[in-house]
């Protein structure tokens, strides 16, 4: 069997059942009913300018552009099969989503403007930040967007890896643009791909994030079998992902100025309140997003367009209810249910829900525990141990006793 044909027979294994009316009914329910913010990954192409060498999108040089059509389309579909929510986070990606001409986000926007009056709408630009121009940043910032870009730490550590084609690093221009960023004031983010070198130096990435004061989101890299992406030398092991996490949790959490870092501010939020938020945590994250690609297929996961096998439409073609019927989307929303029996009796069960269906689909099961489940897991552990000692000892510590002889009694003052 071949590697498309093994990927199908598994898609089959896990999607048994063809979609009832009453089905599709109730997943139209279930999507209208979250209370999760809903997210649109927009693929405007899959043309890219890097040549990045962990880099999952496939078919990268069919330079596919979005048509307004399928513009115009991808947002009647989703007014339609969000009914009441009214909000909607629009992330652009690719590809490289700079490698459209600022006309396409012009015409992206006033279509928002069109089609959804009165939600609330956000834009988000993930970027490899080599293509940005002063007269991107000055529509990013007059139309509120936010710009995400993806940078690997250090110069050296994001040079091995994040190259142009002729192979020569992509650091400096993406300082570049950190900096066009600031002249304008808009603030900057960052997407890190753990890789095993940014692995074994994460301490210099932090250090480095926190020079460049540049929040940021730390992933694995996703290797699916048969992808370019696949190759040993990008492979994080769970061992490897839980010491690289605890030793940059431990640096965060010891900063007395931290920088906001995913998927920290996550997890300990996680802990200590009953919501839990982060599409790989909350265990629902396919009734939260959907993706667009270039020609207007549409996929349950950014990280899965392109890939036949999860196709779950086209919006040329097919209304909101047809892509709520396609077999695959009815098992994968039901992720968090199914996927439970692989997770019986974890004591991080509810704030983890067997993690990210792609990375389970690593192991070859989309309905299985994340590839990182052991990873994760020591991580939890350790962030549940360090903040229990951390409330412990502040308990232990007396309040400061109220200092007398002050201005305040707690009654208003007069003004004046
Ligand atoms: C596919 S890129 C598209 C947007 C843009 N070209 C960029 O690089 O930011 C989106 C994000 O996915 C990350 N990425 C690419 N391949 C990955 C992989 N195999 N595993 C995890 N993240 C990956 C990139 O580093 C980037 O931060
Ligand atoms: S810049 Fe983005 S889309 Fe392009 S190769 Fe790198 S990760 Fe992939
Ligand atoms: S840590 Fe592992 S076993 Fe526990 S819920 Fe997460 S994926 Fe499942």
């Amino acid at each position: 069997m071949n590697a498309d044909a093994a990927r199908q027979a598994e898609v089959a294994r896990t999607a048994p059942f063809q979609a009832s009316p009453n089905d599709v009914a109730a997943i139209a329910n279930r999507i209208a009913c979250s209370d999760h913010p809903f997210a649109v990954i927009m693929k405007p192409t899959d043309k890219c300018n890097l040549r990045c060498g962990y880099c999952y999108v496939p078919h990268r040089g069919h330079h596919l552009r979005m048509t307004r059509d399928v513009l115009k389309a991808s947002m009647s579909m989703l007014s339609a099969m969000l009914g009441w929510r009214r909000q909607l986070h629009f992330i652009w990606h690719g590809g490289e989503p700079l490698a459209m001409p600022l006309s396409f986000f012009e015409e992206a926007v006033a279509l928002q403007r069109e089609l959804f009056p009165g939600w609330f709408i956000d834009n988000c630009v993930q970027t490899n930040g080599t293509l940005l121009t002063p007269e991107h940043v000055a529509f990013f910032a007059d139309r509120g967007f936010s710009v995400s870009l993806s940078i690997d730490g250090p110069a050296d550590l994001h040079d091995k890896n994040r190259t142009f084609a002729n192979g020569r690093g992509s650091y400096r221009r993406v300082l570049e643009a950190v900096s066009l960023l600031r002249e304008r004031n808009q603030a900057v983010g960052a997407v890190v791909v753990m890789t095993p070198d940014i692995a074994a130096n994460i301490e210099r990435v932090y250090r480095t994030m926190r020079e460049l004061r540049i929040n940021f989101r730390i992933n694995p890299v996703i290797q699916i079998a048969g992808d370019r992406s696949a190759s040993p030398r990008y492979a994080v092991t769970p061992d490897d992902y839980a010491q690289a996490m605890i030793a940059l949790f431990d640096l965060w959490f010891e900063d007395d100025v931290p920088l906001h870092v995913d998927p920290f501010n996550l997890i300990v939020g996680n802990m200590i309140s009953d919501t839990v938020w982060g599409c790989d945590y909350h265990g629902g994250c396919l009734r939260d997003v959907i993706c667009v690609d270039p020609d207007g297929g549409v996929y349950p996961c950014g990280q899965l367009a392109g890939r036949p096998e999860f196709r779950l439409g086209n919006v040329l073609k097919d209304d909101a209810p047809a892509i709520f019927a396609a077999p695959m989307y009815a098992r994968l929303l039901d992720r968090r249910h199914l996927g439970i029996a692989a997770c019986e009796g974890c004591h991080h069960r509810r704030i983890c829900n067997g993690g990210c269906p792609v990375a389970a689909y690593m192991r070859g099961d989309m309905l299985g525990r994340d590839y990182f489940c052991e990873g994760r897991h020591r991580l939890f552990d350790h962030i549940r141990r360090r903040i229990e000692e951390d409330v412990a000892r502040q308990a232990a510590t007396p309040l400061p006793a109220p200092r007398t002889g002050g201005q305040c009694d707690g009654r208003p003052r007069p003004a004046g």
